[in-house]
């Protein structure tokens, strides 16, 4: 444990207080820190399973003395219900003066299939995104030993697999110019990029391959489009910049039959907007289940935490929702506020629950017992608080037996 929170964010100190009978006897002073959280739940399971991240985090405050005070806002098919706008400005003004943003998940499945929309909850994502200028979306892709046997692939194939995949998050045809003509008859969608954009992720991506298994690999379709020629030229002038990691390459349509044949080929995937979107998704499902995946969107002033999956509507309100990735994406918002000891502890509750077997039904056999989104949430933040004297008996929770399943 730190023994000291180190914080890039302005958190005000409350008070100092000694750690004389702390339970995890911290070597010197604990500080008490506030941070402010914008939680955006959103659609579909994004409040079910975002009520468990911040289970987690109450825990976290608990155990490490903190404060984290929750700021709630809409974005998505519910701020239109409510508004009509699906990115409120209250939102932006709410993520704007918080440390960090925790968000659910967006989209409903009558916005889905009707493509003459003109107002559609994917846009309040769209935009916070480039509103707040979170140019660089980390999705990690990590296998879980107790969850192979889920995975669509062959366990040799997966075991070991541990991808950063790098997309650039603001530009690209994403938020290019976009036109249908007057007859209805064509339509246009622009993609462009300047240097200043890939230059800023490739700098992240590169860092983040330091502390890793330092390799980089560029996804491009540098054949055939212009963007990816200036991706390639602007990455090999950076890679320059950082000798000790391995720059390659390959065209995203090879890439994406890569990931599934030698997943463990990769460390950083960096590409750009549209790339990323479709590769991480290919890639969330190598490890056994899309409910594990956490992501960070990091911009220069402001940082979103979410999962991976999406609103999964069919879910909405039924409690059966995987509340992992959410409360993984919470051990992210952890880290990128510098409390790793903080994040860590959520990694070990995962893993535990992982390990007991306490999860929901997407990771179960058919007749196996399945405990519900709230439970995993419970048992999650119960860990946190008690470790191995958790309150709750492992053994018959595992079973299936325990009055708090
Ligand atoms: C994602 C999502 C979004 C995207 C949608 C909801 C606009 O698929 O975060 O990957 O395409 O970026
Ligand atoms: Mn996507």
């Amino acid at each position: 444990m730190s023994s000291m929170v180190v914080v890039n964010f302005k958190p005000t100190i409350l008070k100092q207080a000694t750690t004389f009978d702390y339970k995890h006897k911290l070597e010197t002073t604990l500080y008490t820190m506030k941070y402010t959280i914008a939680v955006i739940p959103g659609d579909g399971i994004g409040p079910e399973v975002t009520s468990q991240a911040k289970k987690a985090l109450d825990a976290v405050a608990e155990v490490y003395d903190h404060i984290f005070l929750y700021k709630e806002a809409q974005m998505g098919a519910c701020a239109i219900d409510s508004s009509g706008n699906p990115l409120p400005d209250a939102t932006i003004n709410i993520c704007k003066s918080s440390d960090a943003i925790l968000f659910g998940a967006i989209g409903e499945l009558k916005y889905d299939n009707d493509p003459t929309l003109k107002v559609r909850p994917e846009q309040g994502l769209l935009r916070l995104r480039k509103e707040l200028g979170l140019f660089c979306n980390v999705r990690p892709v990590k296998a879980y030993d107790k969850l192979i046997k889920n995975s669509p692939l062959k366990k040799e194939i997966v075991i070991g697999t541990d991808i950063a995949i790098y997309r650039e998050l603001t530009g690209g045809i994403y938020f290019g110019t976009k036109e249908t003509t007057k007859d209805g008859m064509s339509a246009f969608d622009g993609c462009s990029y300047t240097v200043q954009e890939i230059s800023r992720v490739t700098h992240l991506a590169f860092k983040g391959a330091q502390n890793r298994k330092k390799k980089v690999t560029l996804v491009d379709k540098a054949n055939v489009l212009e963007t990816s020629r200036l991706w390639r030229k602007t990455v090999i002038n950076i890679a320059k910049e950082y000798k000790d990691v391995a720059l390659d390459f390959l065209f995203v349509d090879n890439a994406a039959m890569q990931i599934i044949q030698n997943p463990k080929q990769f460390d950083v995937v960096l590409t750009e907007n549209l790339f990323g979107d479709i590769i991480s998704d290919e890639a969330s499902v190598i490890c056994g289940s899309i409910g594990l995946l956490a992501s960070s969107s990091i911009g220069e002033k402001n940082a979103l935490f979410e999962p991976i999956h999406g609103s999964f509507p069919q879910a909405k309100g039924k409690d059966i929702a995987n509340p992992l990735a959410s409360i993984l994406s919470a051990a992210m918002l952890l880290e990128h506020l510098e409390l790793h000891d903080e994040a860590d502890a959520i990694q070990r509750a995962v893993e535990k629950s992982l390990d007991l077997g306490i999860t929901t039904q997407d990771l179960k056999g058919k007749n196996q017992y399945a405990a519900s989104t709230a439970k995993v949430g419970d048992f999650i933040a119960d860990y946190i608080l008690n470790q191995e004297d958790s309150a709750m008996n492992f053994k018959n929770i595992h079973m299936g037996q325990s009055t708090i399943i």
